[in-house]
């Protein structure tokens, strides 16, 4: 926002260095911690350091010195308030109204885009939600839907091109199962309406049935030869059912607002990953023991020479011959950089159950030589807990279905509404409902270091008055509807008066630190960082709005205000965009 006047006080130094004969220095700023005041500096050690070359000297003494030297050679430039030389660092200070100014009218002109950065020209791939077929889609897979999408946002945001790929699960063991018990039990079944309900059930049966009777195995592992020799009668059942899962992911994906650009199976990579351990096995890396009917294996800990048991022994393929979890994700991996070579990072978000699997395939991938390899990540996050310590496991089918879920949220939602806003319509009350209902469910789920557990409950996640997706709302509303009651195209750019409130400098200052949050969250890989902000935004936005009158001041302090409303308005809008929460226009 400020790098036109920090260029002119780079020229000004670069200048003040050459007539005194000291080196040249690349001019860095960083903000001086904010204390009512805004401020950059620059510091001056690096460049005195150089300035000895090989003597000896007192380098705070000398960087001193040179700050002092361009601060008085300085003339303060316009909007600054004060220049000052401060042990080794030169320290410029905006002048608050000025910089108020400055941050309103560039949030209010760049709009939806205020906070984003520049094209990165660098490309970067999150694969995320990876929902098994033939099983339901529940609330445990909700965690890695919600942050995989928020990360892909937030990346997006800070300038990088984001390709969203999912890996739904389309074959495996659970589908083998789920074939044998729909062939042998359910043959011509179709289902009707609530295609991922039924399918769940049809998964939990054909587990009972196992558990039951574990003779029945042997027929399971027919099924699984039946599908390896590609026995038509079996692919095409798998066709015809997997696709009848991949329609209920499109609706919920639909639901939740996420896209896609790309969709893996792990059916594609059976072959090809089959064809790589065979490569693994020629080149000595691993061991087929097979003949001995065993399976094959990398013994990672022994090919790198390690002592110490740390990477384990990972198993690539089965003892017969079909494909396994592990052997789809060395070929996945791969086609991710034929599909996309220029990718700077491969993102795999993952439960952190997984954490071993990866590290496993990566380091296997590393020691083929796959130059890639140390490009892929795993970004691990921890489970959710849901109310009534209702435990997820699909094969005994006791999950809460995502729609359920939804329907709970959106129906507890509407109850809110209906007691905060009595007036609205029937419609728009559900519409809001909606959102509220959404946001809700979105929000805890992005909010908490993803190392921790999420422990979901129905209070916090619709509290108005706490840290959740409500009271963010709500606060966008409130913005809202100043601006509705004002009613007239906004005032133009105006210089606020110098005594900015105490609430005011907090809230320009916050949004004014929203592009630096984003390209934090975006290097750091953690929505919370963008969750927090949107938060202490809302905060801001409601106390300066119970301190400080908008429509009834005086101008120019009104017009000042309005301003602020429309700014602090677009933030927090753009704030809940990033976490993909729709941001209402009533409540
Ligand atoms: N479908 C898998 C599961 O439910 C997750 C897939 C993760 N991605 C991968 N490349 N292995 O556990």
């Amino acid at each position: 926002m400020f790098e036109k006047e920090q260029n002119f006080i780079a020229d000004k130094i670069t200048q003040y260095l050459k007539t005194n004969n000291l080196p040249e220095m690349d001019v860095r700023w960083a903000w001086i911690p904010f204390n009512g005041q805004w401020g950059i500096s620059t510091s001056f050690f690096q460049l005195a350091a150089r300035s000895f070359g090989a003597e000896k000297g007192n380098v705070a003494q000398k960087a001193n010195e040179i700050a002092q030297g361009v601060a008085s050679a300085i003339e303060m430039p316009a909007g600054f308030s004060k220049i000052a030389a401060v042990n080794g660092y030169l320290n410029l200070y905006f002048s608050p109204a000025d910089y108020s100014r400055r941050v309103v009218d560039e949030v209010l002109s760049a709009g939806d885009d205020y906070g984003k950065g520049q094209p990165l020209g660098k490309r970067v791939m999150f694969e995320f939600s990876q929902p098994n077929t033939h099983k339901a889609f529940h609330v445990g897979h909700l965690r890695s839907a919600f942050l995989g999408d928020v990360l892909s946002r937030i990346a997006e945001a800070a300038g990088y091109d984001v390709v969203r790929a999912n890996y739904p699960g389309d074959m495996g063991l659970h589908v083998i199962k789920w074939l044998w018990n729909y062939l042998k039990y359910h043959k011509g079944e179709k289902p009707e309406k609530d295609i991922t309900r039924w399918m769940g059930a049809m998964y939990a049966e054909a587990n009972k049935r196992l558990e039951e009777n574990p003779d029945l195995d042997a027929e399971v592992r027919a099924i699984y030869s039946r599908w390896d020799k590609k026995d038509p009668e079996i692919v095409n059942c798998w066709k015809e059912t997997r696709e009848w899962s991949l329609i209920g992911f499109k609706e919920m994906y639909e639901k939740l607002d996420i896209k896609f650009d790309r969709y893996y199976f792990n059916s594609m990579f059976e072959e090809p990953g089959k064809e790589m351990v065979a490569e693994l096995i020629n080149r000595g890396i691993a061991d087929d023991e097979r003949p001995q009917g065993g399976a094959v294996i990398v013994k990672l800990d022994e090919k790198l020479g390690l002592k110490e048991e740390k990477f384990r022994v990972i198993v690539v393929q089965r003892s017969d011959s079909t494909a396994l979890y592990a052997t789809e994700d060395l070929a996945l991996a791969r086609q991710k950089f034929l599909d996309y070579p220029d990718l700077e990072r491969s993102y795999y978000v993952v439960d952190v159950r997984q954490s071993l699997h990866f590290t496993q395939v990566f380091k296997t991938l590393e020691i083929a030589g796959f130059d890639w390899a140390t490009r892929c990540q795993h970004v691990s996050y921890e489970l959710v807990n849901l109310p009534g310590n209702v435990v997820m496991a699909s094969r005994e089918g006791t999950v809460v279905l995502l729609e359920d879920l939804i329907r709970e949220a959106t129906s507890r939602a509407l109850e809110v509404v209906r007691e905060k806003n009595p007036d609205l319509s029937e419609e728009s009350k559900l519409k809001v409902a909606e959102a509220v209902g959404l946001g809700a469910i979105k929000y805890p789920m992005v909010s908490r270091d993803s190392g921790k557990i999420v422990t979901f409950d129905w209070e916090t996640a619709l509290d108005f008055n706490g840290q959740a997706a409500p009271y963010i709302q709500y606060a966008y509303v409130r913005a809202n509807s100043i601006l509705k009651k004002y009613n007239a195209p906004l005032p133009e750019s105006i210089l606020p008066d110098d005594q900015l409130s105490t609430s005011e400098i907090a809230l320009i200052d916050l949004i004014a630190r929203m592009p630096g949050e984003i390209q934090k969250a975006a290097k750091e890989l953690k929505p919370l960082t963008v969750s927090n902000m949107a938060y202490e935004l809302a905060k801001a936005f409601n106390d300066f709005y119970g301190q400080c009158p908008v429509l009834i001041a005086e101008e120019p302090v009104r017009s000042a205000r309005i301003r602020l409303v429309a700014a602090a308005k677009q933030a927090i809008a753009n704030s809940l965009a990033l976490l993909g929460i729709t941001a209402p226009q009533a409540m």
